[in-house]
């Protein structure tokens, strides 16, 4: 049978499959996709004819990208908190005062689930004209078993616009209700929000620092969460030092995200595990902080994904492209670990090796992007010009989802 779309002619392709060398770039290549999957990859002299094709000629081809970390549904807005913050107030104690996260769970909980659907789809549509095919969408401005759940029942919904990971984060603070009782509000999360949550949700996530919770608490709630099958993950040494990474990484997390307080001994366990270090420059950048240490992760040889974090309060960031650029300047990612880290790795951090490449086993996803003007067609453009990128044609499980810059509807 004919493959159904050829997207020929790329101008160079970079299909990040493990088995290549480097960023398993070539020029001149083209795909071809047939029943929702990856049919054929090779020299376009060698392509094979198609019902539709797509002229891939001076573009620069990719994996469909990852986002391994986004709050993306949320209601209210905190820029008045951005103002405090400019003006020096910092994230914990707005927290510590019940802003900040607190202030987007006062709006989440009074929204519908159709008004919270409406804003989130918007964002992701925002995310994927930028390539991304696959994005992972965290709960966690509930904090109560309904909100939490109309939060991920939403975050699915979403799967019409990409692929969407969803990832339960009951224990992202401690709601203003149970302030003075946090062990009723774990006992809340262990009998109520996850025997609800767990069947709409893929992994489940705990933000350990101060202000929230504790690395007893929230070992608790992973192991729980371990037990019925979901992948586990960690907000893990982002203000404070807690040893959340280490005792993740030994539990079996694939991800452990933020580390601008990482230690040696949390390292040395997230490279005896495999555990992959995801990297949010934009909470970095707006929350004025430290830099995780990048260098240290690279000798020991972990796993860097990298996400944009997209929140309303510490990362309101929409874009992976400009997330790439200030891993590279703010986190001295090279370029080629910038786009492994929107790629494979951040395949890897959720679990999903078949993420991010594109090769045999791999998922049929594409993204093609045109070099900024007067530029080579290499991945070192799109990083050094930041953010300008949105994807000319996009594949999505091997349907053309993005034709000529617009979005074309399934
Ligand atoms: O990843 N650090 C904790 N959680 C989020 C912040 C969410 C928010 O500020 O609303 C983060 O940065
Ligand atoms: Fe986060």
């Amino acid at each position: 049978m004919k493959p159904s779309l050829l997207v020929h002619r790329i101008g160079r392709l970079y299909t990040l499959d493990p088995d290549a060398p480097d960023l398993g770039e070539a020029p001149n290549m083209s795909v071809a996709f047939e029943d929702g999957e990856l049919s054929w990859i090779g020299p376009s002299a060698h392509a094979p004819s198609a019902e539709q094709v797509i002229d891939g000629s001076g573009l620069i081809g990719l994996p469909g990208l990852v986002d391994p970390h986004t709050h993306a549904v949320w209601a209210g807005s905190r820029s008045d908190e951005f103002a405090r913050r400019l003006a020096g107030e910092s994230y914990s104690a707005i927290l510590e005062g019940g802003g900040g996260i607190l202030s987007t769970v006062r709006a989440t909980r009074e929204a519908s689930r159709e008004a919270l659907a409406a804003d989130a789809r918007a964002r992701v549509a925002g995310l994927r004209s930028h390539g991304l095919t696959t994005v992972e969408i965290k709960s966690g401005y509930g904090l109560d078993p309904a909100t939490e759940a109309r939060m991920l029942a939403v975050a699915g919904d979403l799967s019409d616009t990409v692929r969407v990971v969803r990832t339960f984060l009951g224990a992202h603070a401690i709601p203003a209700e149970f302030r003075g009782d946090r062990e009723a509000y774990v006992e809340q999360i262990l009998t109520e929000q996850l025997p609800l949550c767990a069947p709409l949700a893929d992994c489940i996530d705990v933000y350990c620092d101060r202000g929230s919770f504790t690395l007893d608490e929230s070992l608790r709630i992973l192991e729980a969460g371990k037990a019925l099958g979901l992948t586990l993950r960690a907000h893990a040494e982002q203000v404070e030092y807690t040893g959340i990474a280490a005792a993740a990484a030994e539990l079996g997390a694939t991800s452990v995200d933020h580390l601008e307080r990482i230690d040696h001994e949390g390292i040395a366990a997230m490279a005896t595990h495999d555990t992959v270090a995801v990297l949010l420059p934009g909470a970095q950048l707006y929350l004025k902080d430290a830099s995780p240490p990048v260098e240290t992760l690279r000798e020991a040889g972990v796993r860097m994904a990298i996400g944009t974090d997209l929140n309303p309060g510490s990362s309101p960031v929409h874009n992976p492209w400009t997330i790439a650029t200030l891993a590279c300047i703010l986190q001295g990612l090279t370029i080629d670990e910038a786009i492994l880290g929107m790629t494979r790795n951040a395949g890897l951090a959720l679990g999903r090796p078949d993420l991010g490449w594109l090769g045999p086993g791999s998922v049929a996803d594409l993204a093609l992007f045109a070099p900024p003007p007067g530029e080579p067609d290499t991945v070192a453009s799109l990083v050094q010009h930041m953010g300008a990128h949105r994807a000319v044609h996009l594949v999505m499980d091997g349907q053309l989802r993005i034709e000529d810059g617009r979005s074309l509807s399934v």
